[in-house]
């Protein structure tokens, strides 16, 4: 068996309210908050970059998992938009940490790229026992490729980093999972890398390029959620926690299926959409709220980029009983 056994996250030190994005595009807060519930979100400023949170946030939750630096043989980070392509954010975390047992490397499945990344954890523990324990990391600047021109995806978005201790002691017990890639003939969300231009090749000099079908994302993630309760039997669960994308499409998904709003927890009204990080800053925050009960259910579900498709139920235990 394993389990979450500590948790952390960590923000940029700097948030931005609506009306601050006023001041630089043409939007408003009313238009925000009711499209989509964001009031707040945190960026990184020229002082932090998204491998210092990620640190953070890695030992935040060793901290609160009890273990100790040479318990860790296995770093995996979810992150698309390093600062770096390499070395990549899992290596600086190993080193900054002084990780010496453990392999570390990142993968990319945009938002849903947390719940993918515990189910390959959950897969090399198990396979692999000599590993001991994992920190699995999500971590994300999308304000670092977002155009502050494009006013339809700009606001939607913020920075942050959540992380998770696996192991096989008792805790948060990772149950039934689910993962999944759907075709995206329209690319409904394309993030291009940066191309530089080259005397031989002549391949024109890029800067990234941002680019998000907003209504085909919103209908994918209405359908999707459903499928993914479903398939991870957590229609009865007694928590839920979503991709941090949008409260109507939570909303959405709360009628459809008949759950009570107050079993979804919400905190996108803080921090925008922080891709691969939003749903482990959000767990991390749950957990801290302390009103989890011995054998409750907790769905993590999540959806994005590829498009990809994720969801994890846990059932608790130990420390969080
Ligand atoms: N401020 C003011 N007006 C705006 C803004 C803004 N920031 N952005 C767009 N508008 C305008 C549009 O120009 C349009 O005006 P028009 O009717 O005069 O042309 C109007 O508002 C309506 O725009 P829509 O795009 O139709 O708005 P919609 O209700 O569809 O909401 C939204 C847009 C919030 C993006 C929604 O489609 C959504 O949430 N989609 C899902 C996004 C998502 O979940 N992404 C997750 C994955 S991201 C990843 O994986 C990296």
């Amino acid at each position: 068996m394993i389990n979450i056994i500590g948790t952390g996250s960590c923000l940029p030190k700097k948030s931005f309210s609506n009306t601050d994005l006023e001041k630089i595009m043409d939007t408003n807060d009313e238009w925000i908050t009711t499209r989509t519930g964001i009031k707040t979100r945190h960026m990184l400023t020229d002082d932090e970059t998204i491998e210092d949170l990620a640190y953070e946030s890695a030992k935040r939750a060793l901290e609160d998992s009890g273990k100790t630096t040479s318990d860790i043989g296995l770093v995996i980070v979810a992150c698309f938009t390093p600062t770096h392509l390499c070395p990549n954010v899992a290596c600086y975390i190993k080193m900054k940490l002084g990780l010496e047992n453990a392999i570390a490397f990142d993968m990319n499945s945009a938002c849903s790229g947390f719940i993918y990344a515990s189910y390959i954890a959950k897969a090399l523990l198990l396979q692999n026992p000599e590993h001991k324990n994992a920190i699995v990391v999500g971590a994300e600047s999308l304000s670092s490729i977002i155009n502050d021109e494009d006013r339809g995806t700009f606001v939607l978005f913020g920075d942050g980093a959540g992380a998770a201790v696996f192991s096989s002691d008792e805790g948060l017990e990772l149950k039934d999972d689910f993962i999944k890639n759907y075709d995206d003939v329209d690319g409904s969300i394309k993030i291009k890398s940066p191309n530089k231009h080259n005397k031989l090749s002549n391949v024109p000099d890029n800067s990234v390029q941002f680019h998000m079908n907003g209504a085909n994302v919103f209908k994918f993630a209405t359908g999707v959620i459903d499928e993914l309760i479903k398939k991870i039997n957590a229609e009865q669960s007694a928590w839920f926690i979503p991709h941090q994308a949008n409260t109507r499409i939570i909303d959405y998904a709360t009628k459809k299926l008949g759950i009570d709003n107050e079993k979804f927890y919400i905190n996108i009204d803080k921090y925008g959409n922080t891709s691969a990080a939003s749903v482990i800053i959000a767990l991390d925050e749950f957990l801290r709220e302390g009103k989890t009960k011995k054998d409750e259910e907790i769905a993590l579900l999540a959806f994005g980029g590829g498009l990809t498709a994720a969801a994890m139920k846990l059932k608790v235990g130990g420390k969080y009983s």
